[in-house]
């Protein structure tokens, strides 16, 4: 008989993994509600047309990593690579999502691309996101930056950089792309010294030539003029407050001229969050401006800006860290002592749950206290309530505490007084 295993590039998330996950969720969450952000859940598949024109043809993403599939009806569907493009269908689909202006939006997921997969990086991913659409001024770029920093210092995440910068707009961009080309001059030589990644880069968009990876491409780059300086007024302006507006906050923070993004519809102010305690993949969080975007799907003329984190990336930089989050409930284990008394523990245990104690106990109908005293151990049961026979007859039950090993008799109808003063 053949056995099968998840596909590569995606894993089972077990439940040793998942305090972690509930952690990392619920921190979002009431972080999120304290700044105004309401959740969304948008579709897991979308049309591909969707990602193709939202994030850009020339991107790693919609090149190589899409998971597209005709279905049934002959429509072509992919399953959703990132966040943003679906915010933005959805907000041009509801436009009662918008209030006086602005809709602050965040969503908790599985993406899929098909990367090559190492730590970190797997083709079934999950991000938590935020979307703050409708705000042009700097104050949003600061809300969502200093946002994303409190999250991970809500976590207790150390050791991180928040590497800040500005790509320019619309009109600094053709001026960006052609100082690219005249810095790197001769395209004879190009094709004999760019990684194969780049050179198409060069015709298309030169400024993804900024970020890439490659030691040759970095070297021949050394010496390139911020493209900051080359950018309108406005764009430098805005940048400014953003970087006032982070340090009156007392947000630490590096402003890093090579951080363009790996999306095409990034505008002005880009960032990334990086863990020092991680590998290759590095980047736990990674966000930016994105006004023309909404214009360009089809919707209003509309300003906004946003990020996501990626929670496989931040249990890593956890565990790097030997931060242990485990489910803190203690369990009461219910230890009848013959099965005359099973019935008597099914009360017990209903009352238990019912008053809100994690408890459980063994239906294998085992008679002796010993084995049972065994298993609530390997369970790591904090207390253990004993049913016997002569307790029965007095209408108490017997409480160990597992730790002292104390044993205390009461009257059975104190139980759950006796364990809520215990706990
Ligand atoms: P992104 O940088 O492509 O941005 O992804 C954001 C985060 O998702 C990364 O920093 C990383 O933590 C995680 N991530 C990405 N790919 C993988 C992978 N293959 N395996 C594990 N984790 C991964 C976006 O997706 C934008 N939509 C962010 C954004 C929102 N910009 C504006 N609004």
């Amino acid at each position: 008989m053949t056995t099968h295993s998840v596909p590569r590039g995606t894993k089972d998330i077990l439940p040793s993994e998942i305090p972690y996950w509930h952690l990392i969720e619920s921190t979002a969450r009431n972080l999120f509600d304290l700044y105004n952000y309401q959740e969304i859940r948008t579709p897991i598949f979308e049309h591909a047309e969707l990602f193709e024109q939202g994030i850009g043809q020339g991107t790693d993403i919609v090149e190589k990593e899409m998971y597209t599939f005709t279905d049934k009806g002959d429509r072509r569907l992919t399953l959703r690579p990132e966040g943003t493009a679906p915010i933005v269908r959805a907000v041009i689909q509801h436009p009662e999502l918008i209030h006086h202006q602005n809709a602050k939006l965040y969503y908790c997921g599985p993406m899929f691309r098909y990367e090559r997969p190492q730590s970190g990086r797997y083709r079934q991913f999950h991000q938590v996101g935020v979307e703050y659409i409708g705000e042009s001024n700097p104050e949003a770029d600061i809300e969502i930056i200093s946002m994303a920093y409190r999250f991970f210092e809500a976590l207790g995440l150390e050791k991180l950089t928040v590497n800040v910068n500005s790509i320019g707009d619309e009109i600094s961009r053709p001026v960006i792309n052609e100082a690219i080309r005249q810095f790197l001059g001769n395209t004879k030589w190009l094709e004999k010294e760019l990684c194969p990644r780049c050179l198409p880069r060069f015709n298309q968009n030169p400024l993804r030539i900024l970020d890439c990876k490659n030691e040759v491409c970095n070297q021949y780059l050394s010496g390139m003029p911020d493209i900051k300086t080359l950018q309108s007024a406005a764009c430098k302006d805005h940048f400014h407050s953003v970087i006032d507006g982070l340090k009156r906050l007392k947000i630490p923070f590096k402003v890093n001229p090579f951080l363009v993004r790996g999306l095409d519809y990034y505008t002005r102010t880009t960032f990334e969050i990086i863990s020092d305690n991680l590998g290759a993949q590095n980047a736990i969080c990674g966000g930016g401006r994105y006004d023309n975007l909404i214009k360009k799907m089809g919707g209003k003329s509309t300003p906004a800006i946003g990020f996501a984190f990626g929670i496989e990336r931040i249990i890593l930089a956890l565990q790097a860290q030997k931060k242990v989050i485990k489910n803190t409930h203690s369990l009461i284990f219910i230890a009848p002592i013959g099965y005359t008394y099973y019935s008597q523990g099914m009360q017990m245990l209903d009352t238990l749950r019912r008053s809100g104690f994690k408890s459980e106990m063994d239906y294998a109908q085992k008679n002796d206290l010993k084995s049972q005293l065994k298993t609530a151990n390997k369970l790591k049961a904090t207390f253990v309530i004993i049913l016997g026979e002569e307790e029965a007859l007095k209408n108490t039950i017997i409480v160990k505490n597992m730790k002292t090993g104390i044993q205390t008799e009461i009257p059975s109808k104190t139980m759950v007084k006796y364990l809520q003063a215990q706990t």
